[in-house]
């Protein structure tokens, strides 16, 4: 699918913004501040209503204004989907989605508008901790299944509140209950965000493989580490095993206050020949996992969405040597749309790149 048309009215840097962009590569070219990430987080935020770097709203309004609107049209073969997003700060935050001018929620918004989004603080998916790997699954997984965020918000609750609880039940009996309580929702959500995460890196491991084979000739692989041991996708067997450790752990976490395993303390493993590539990799070669990463992510959402979702790629170009950059750029001859920003021209422009330069909050073709 593509992005065919874009407008933005009161966000971030531009009052009123209206592009047309065609398939192929649309290259964002500018100086630093000029509003070139402004674009790609405006295509990211009608996709997910989320931003990869403001935390909340009132940031994405152009200063002094009250609110923003967003629109959007989608072209996917013969069929055209228009999106609107109004977004009013005051009183009180409020969104309203519209998708072909009909009311819409926000899990039709991915399914329309599917997006990768790719920026050089990727990297730290690769180098740094594993709360920015599970970050990465469970964006991507919440995006592809509504039911999946659901459990996954429900099960961090559960969480926060069964920690709370194991502070106050050494010195209180009657929280012995709650504990009890929370221990089977903890089980039940934590069991079922496992089991699809396990699913989803059946397709997924494959991918990676493919991809980072593609960028650099070389071989990784990824799997899921789970801190309540090994399990597969079966869900009363993660259950089950669920069940055993938090048996083994109970001493220890009522000692601590905290609960010890999940999820929320599972990690995706990447490695080559058996080093992962957190520790061992080259810089080029943490790069070019990350790249495989998001042509995994690409793909899961192809295979779910039945369509290519658009290319994102904000200012890291200039990171990758010649051939890794060729080979980025050849995924639009794969019928990916890419939306590229830089601020310098890359060497290597194909057919089908078209230009834009960004400057004092406008976008001209070039
Ligand atoms: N809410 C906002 N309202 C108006 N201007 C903003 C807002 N948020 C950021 N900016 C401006 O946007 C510019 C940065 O845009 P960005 O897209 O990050 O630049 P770059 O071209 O380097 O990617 C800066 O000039 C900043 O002052
Ligand atoms: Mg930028």
């Amino acid at each position: 699918m593509i992005i065919s048309l874009l407008l933005l009215q009161n966000f971030r840097n531009y009052p009123y913004l209206q592009l047309e962009l065609k398939p192929g590569v649309s290259l964002f070219l500018g100086k630093n501040a000029q509003g070139k990430t402004n674009l790609l987080e405006a295509c990211y935020y009608m996709s997910t209503l989320t931003s990869p770097r403001a935390e909340k709203e009132s940031d994405l309004a152009l200063w002094g204004a009250s609110g923003f609107s967003l629109q959007g049209r989608l072209e996917d073969g013969s069929s055209t989907t228009t999106i609107r997003i109004d977004v009013s700060m005051t009183p009180s935050l409020r969104r309203r989605i519209l998708l072909n001018d009909r009311p819409a929620k926000r899990q039709d918004l991915s399914l329309s508008f599917p997006c990768v989004y790719f920026c050089p603080d990727d990297l730290y998916m690769v180098k740094g901790s594993s709360a920015l790997r599970r970050r990465f699954m469970d964006s991507l997984l919440s995006r592809e299944d509504p039911v999946y965020a659901k459990d996954l918000s429900w099960y961090h609750d559960t969480v926060t509140r069964r920690n709370m609880a194991l502070k106050k039940a050494p010195g209180d009996s009657s929280w012995e209950k709650t504990l009890e309580t929370l221990e089977d929702l903890l089980v039940d959500t934590g069991s079922r965000v496992l089991s699809k995460r396990l699913r989803l890196l059946r397709s997924f491991t494959e991918y990676v493989k493919e991809a980072y084979e593609f960028i650099s000739g070389g071989e990784c692989h990824v799997s899921y580490n789970s801190s309540i041991g090994p399990i597969d996708e079966d869900l009363a067997g993660i259950r089950e095993t669920f069940k055993k450790t938090l048996e083994k752990y109970r001493t220890e976490e009522r000692l601590r206050g905290m609960t010890l395993v999940g999820p929320h303390r599972d990690d995706l493993a990447i490695v080559f020949r058996d080093k992962t590539f957190r520790y061992f990799g080259s810089q080029g070669q943490q790069r070019s996992v990350v790249l495989a990463l998001k042509m995994a992510e690409a793909r899961s959402f192809e295979e779910v969405f039945h369509t290519k979702p658009v290319l994102l790629l904000d200012d890291v170009l200039s990171e990758l040597d010649d051939d890794k950059r060729s080979r980025v750029l050849s995924l639009c001859s794969f019928g990916y749309q890419i939306l590229l920003t830089a601020t310098d021209f890359p060497k290597d422009r194909g057919p089908g790149f078209h230009t834009f330069i960004v400057k004092d909050n406008n976008v001209t073709p070039l």
